[in-house]
């Protein structure tokens, strides 16, 4: 028998005002685009922005619906745009945030399973990592540095072939 262990390193970060100028502006705008969300059930509104290897910001925002799981997830929505937008353009960044209309949006938001799936195929269709950035409308800020370790021992195309 053997033990393994799997951990990662992020970097948390006080406020908006510690983080560099490029990355301050994309979490502003993932910020101020979960207004373009539509979450009439849940009023938890989420706002996801990316700049892509091409220079391209592309934006995505949670559009849910009356049969629940009909929803969609800002990342999802995101990754969908994005590659059919720039087909085969890697993902360098993205910012995700969320406006809760019933409660405080002080914590960094944390993507779904689904998400995180997704994120890992898109990193791994790239050959190149996505970075994080992690926060709410306030509070504190998490970058990690590739989507993929938010989701360890992820079923890939890998296990496919
Ligand atoms: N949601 C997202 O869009 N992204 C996340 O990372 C977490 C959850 C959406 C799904 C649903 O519309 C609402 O937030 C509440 O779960």
């Amino acid at each position: 028998m053997q033990k393994k262990e799997i951990g990662f390193s992020y970097e948390v970060y006080d406020s908006l005002e510690e983080l560099n100028k490029e990355d301050a502006q994309l979490l502003n705008e993932a910020r101020a685009v979960t207004k373009n969300a539509y979450a009439p059930y849940s009023h938890f509104r989420v706002g996801a922005v990316a700049k892509l290897e091409n220079g391209q910001i592309v934006s995505g925002t949670n559009q849910e619906n009356a049969a629940f799981p009909a929803g969609i997830c800002a990342e999802r929505v995101l990754l969908s745009a994005a590659s059919s937008l720039y087909p085969g353009v890697a993902i360098d960044t993205l910012a995700i945030s969320y406006d809760n209309e019933n409660g405080p949006s002080d914590q960094p938001i944390s993507p779904c399973g689904i998400c995180r799936q997704s994120l890992q195929e898109s990193e791994q269709r790239a050959g190149k990592p996505i970075r994080l950035i992690l926060g709410g409308q306030k509070g504190q800020i998490y970058i990690i540095p590739k989507a993929s370790l938010l989701l360890p021992l992820a079923f890939t195309s890998d296990e496919l072939k």
